[in-house]
C-alpha cells in the first residue's frame, strides 16, 4: 500500500482524486510539516493511507436533539457514507448549527444567517474535494445552499424528508396546517383543551419537515428544481426506505462531483433560478420561498426581479394540490411521483438546458424519469388549483420595495377590499391588545402590524399571520386582510399581505399608518394602498421620529449593523457576492 504523498496540493483540478487530505493546509509556515501533522492526528482515529489517499465528501450533518424535522439524521449519515465508499470516496461528516422553527428565539430566520456562515466557513476551513447538505427544517436548506454558493466546492443537498401525517378522531391531521386550525377552532371556543390536547399528540406522526406545502417542503421543491439534489431528492418521507436509498445516491454523486470539478456555479445559474421561480410558483409554495431564493441567488451576484417574477405568476397555474393551497401532504406528493410529475407538466416552461448535480440538464432528468400515471395530487395545466402563480407581488405608496400575497392560499371575498386601519405598534401592543373585547374592530377592517421586518423584530419573525381577534374568531370570522413587514409560516393561510418593504424600522411608509385610515387591497391592480395624500404621509414622515433598533455587542449588533430588506433575501450586505452581474428572471 502506497503512502499518502507527503505534497500538500491546493488544486485538485490536476488531481483525478481530488486534492483531499492535502488541501487547503493549516497555516504552520511550513506547508510539508502541515500535511504530516495532519496526517499524524487523521491517522489517530485509525484510517489508512488508502483511505486517505482518496477523494474527501464531508457531509455537513445538522442532527440535533432540538431539531426533530432532522431526527433521521443519523441514518442519512450513514447512508451518505455507505454511498461515498461505495463510489470509492473518503466520508467526513461534521456538524455545524441546526436551526428549528419551535426552538430558536426569537426567531429562526435570525439564525440563517449565522448557520450560512458556519457552513461556508466550515466548508471552507477543512480539507473536503465535495460536500453533502443534509437540510430539512426551513431555514436550514437556505442557510446550507447560502453558504456553499459562497464556498464554491462541488456540493448536493440532501433533504431530511417530510414526516409521516396522523390521524385525529378519524381525520387525517399534520404540521403545520393543521396546527393553525385546531388552534383557531379553540380560540373560537369550538373544541376544549381536552380535545386540543389530544389532537396535539397527532400532529406530528413522526420525525421529518411540516407535511404540508410550508416552507421546508417549497425549499426541497427548489433544490430539485434549482439542480441541486439527486432526482427525486425533494418528497421522500423522513422515515422511508426511497429517503434512505436517495441519500446513498447523493453520496455517490458526490464522489463523482469531486472527480468532475462540478463547482456549484455551474448549477446555481440564472436559467436554474428561474426554473425554481416557477416551480414555487406551480406548487403554491411559501412566501418564504422568495426571500430565500433572493439570499441565494445574491450570493451568485444575481437579483430576483419581482416585477418579472409577478408577470410569470401571471402565467403560471398552481398544479400541485397540497395543503395549505390545496387538500394533500407531501407523502401523497411522493406517492403521485414527486417532482418528475410536476415538472413533466411545467416542461414548455422549464430551461431544460440547466445544469443538474448529476451532470446531466434538468430535461435529460426529466426523460429519464419516465412517463407519468394516473394521480390526483399533481394537477395538469387545463386544469389547475389555482388559476395563476400562488404568489402575488404587490406595489404602492405603503410599500414602494414591493410588497407579498400568497393569493392561493386567501380568501377570493376579500382579494379587492377597502377597509379601516387598526394599528398594532409591535408584536407586544399586538399580545396585549388582539383578544381584548374593547378592541375596536370588525371583520371589515385591515389589520396593521408594525415593527417586525428584517430589523424590527429583530429577524423578521413569522408573525405576520396575525390571529384573527378572538372576539371576530368567535362570531365565526375566518379571515380579515392583515398587513405587516413580517413574514408568515407557510403552512398559513388567510388574506395575508406580508414583507412591506422598506420595513416601518427604518421609517417605511408603514411606520406613518393610524388606526382609523383607510387602507384599499387590489390583487387584481397589484395595488397595496394607504389611501392619504403624499403631502399627509410627507408630514406625518416628518413629524415622527424613526429611531432604527441597535445592539451594543455580538451577533445582534452584526445582525442590526448589516441585514438587508426582504427583496435583497434578508442576507447580511457582506456575504452578498461583492458585483451584482443580473437580475433573474432574465427579461
Ligand atoms: Fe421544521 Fe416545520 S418545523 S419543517
Amino acid at each position: 500500500m502506497s503512502p499518502l504523498p507527503l505534497e500538500p496540493d491546493d488544486d485538485n483540478s490536476t488531481n483525478p482524486n481530488g486534492a483531499g487530505m492535502r488541501k487547503g493546509l493549516t497555516s504552520y509556515g511550513d506547508r510539508g510539516f502541515s500535511l504530516f501533522l495532519r496526517k499524524a492526528f487523521i491517522k489517530g482515529a485509525g484510517y489508512t493511507d488508502a483511505a486517505l489517499d482518496r477523494p474527501v465528501v464531508g457531509i455537513a450533518n445538522t442532527g440535533s436533539a432540538y431539531n426533530p424535522c432532522h431526527g433521521n439524521a443519523p441514518q442519512l449519515v450513514e447512508a451518505v457514507k455507505r454511498g461515498v465508499m461505495l463510489a470509492g470516496g473518503l466520508p467526513m461528516d461534521f456538524p455545524t448549527i441546526s436551526v428549528h422553527e419551535s426552538f430558536a428565539a426569537p426567531t429562526s430566520m435570525y439564525l440563517r444567517n449565522l448557520m450560512a456562515m458556519d457552513t461556508e466557513e466550515m466548508v471552507r476551513a477543512q480539507p473536503m474535494d465535495a460536500v453533502v447538505l443534509i437540510g430539512g427544517c426551513d431555514k436550514t436548506v437556505p442557510a446550507q445552499l447560502m453558504g456553499a454558493a459562497s464556498a464554491g466546492l462541488p456540493s448536493i443537498q440532501l433533504i431530511t424528508g417530510s414526516m409521516l401525517t396522523g390521524s385525529h378522531r378519524g381525520e387525517r391531521v399534520g404540521a403545520c396546517t393543521d396546527c393553525r386550525r385546531y388552534w383557531g377552532k379553540y380560540r373560537a371556543g369550538e373544541i376544549d383543551a381536552e380535545e386540543t390536547a389530544d389532537v396535539n399528540n397527532q400532529l406530528v406522526a413522526s420525525v421529518g419537515t411540516c407535511s404540508v406545502m410550508g416552507t421546508a417542503s417549497t425549499m426541497a421543491c427548489i433544490a430539485e428544481a434549482l439542480g441541486m439534489t439527486m432526482p427525486g431528492g425533494a418528497s421522500p418521507p423522513a422515515v422511508t426506505a426511497d429517503r434512505i436509498r436517495i441519500a446513498e445516491q447523493t453520496g455517490a454523486q458526490a464522489v463523482q462531483m469531486a472527480r468532475d470539478h462540478l463547482t456549484i456555479d455551474k448549477v446555481l445559474t440564472p436559467a436554474a433560478f428561474e426554473n425554481a421561480m416557477r416551480v414555487l410558483l406551480a406548487i403554491g409554495g411559501s412566501t418564504n420561498g422568495i426571500v430565500h431564493l433572493a439570499a441565494i441567488a445574491g450570493r451568485m451576484g444575481l437579483d430576483i426581479d419581482l416585477h418579472a417574477l409577478d408577470r410569470m405568476g401571471r402565467e403560471t397555474p398552481v398544479l400541485l394540490d397540497l395543503k395549505p393551497s390545496g387538500q394533500h401532504y407531501m407523502e401523497d406528493f411522493h406517492a403521485a411521483g414527486g417532482m418528475a410529475a410536476l415538472l413533466r407538466e411545467l416542461k414548455p416552461l422549464l430551461h431544460l438546458d440547466a445544469l443538474t448535480v448529476t451532470g446531466r440538464t434538468l430535461g435529460e432528468e426529466i426523460e429519464r424519469a419516465g412517463p407519468g400515471f394516473r394521480q390526483d395530487v399533481v394537477r395538469s395545466a387545463n386544469n389547475p388549483i389555482y388559476p395563476q402563480g400562488g404568489i402575488a407581488v404587490l406595489w404602492g405608496n405603503l410599500a414602494p420595495g414591493g410588497a407579498i400575497i400568497k393569493q392561493s392560499a386567501a380568501d377570493p371575498a376579500l382579494m379587492e377590499h377597502e377597509g379601516r386601519a387598526v394599528v398594532f405598534e409591535n408584536a407586544e401592543d399586538l399580545v396585549t391588545r388582539i383578544d381584548s373585547d374593547e378592541l375596536d374592530v370588525t371583520a371589515d377592517d385591515v389589520l396593521v402590524l408594525k415593527n417586525i421586518g428584517p430589523k424590527g423584530a429583530p429577524g423578521m419573525p413569522e408573525a405576520g399571520y396575525i390571529p384573527i381577534p378572538r372576539k371576530l374568531a368567535r362570531a365565526g370570522v375566518k379571515d380579515i386582510v392583515r398587513i405587516s413587514d413580517g413574514r408568515m409560516s407557510g403552512t398559513a393561510f388567510g388574506t395575508i399581505v406580508l414583507h412591506v418593504t422598506p420595513e416601518s424600522a427604518i421609517g417605511g411608509p408603514l411606520a406613518y399608518v393610524r388606526s382609523g385610515d383607510r387602507i384599499r387591497l387590489s390583487v387584481a391592480r397589484r395595488e397595496i394602498s394607504l389611501l392619504v395624500t403624499d403631502e399627509e404621509l410627507a408630514r406625518r414622515a416628518q413629524e415622527t421620529t424613526v429611531v432604527e433598533p441597535t445592539a451594543e455587542r455580538g451577533y445582534r449588533k452584526l445582525f442590526l449593523q448589516t441585514v438587508t430588506q426582504a427583496d435583497k433575501g434578508v442576507d447580511f450586505d457582506f456575504l452578498r457576492a461583492p458585483d451584482t452581474v443580473g437580475k433573474v428572471p432574465r427579461a
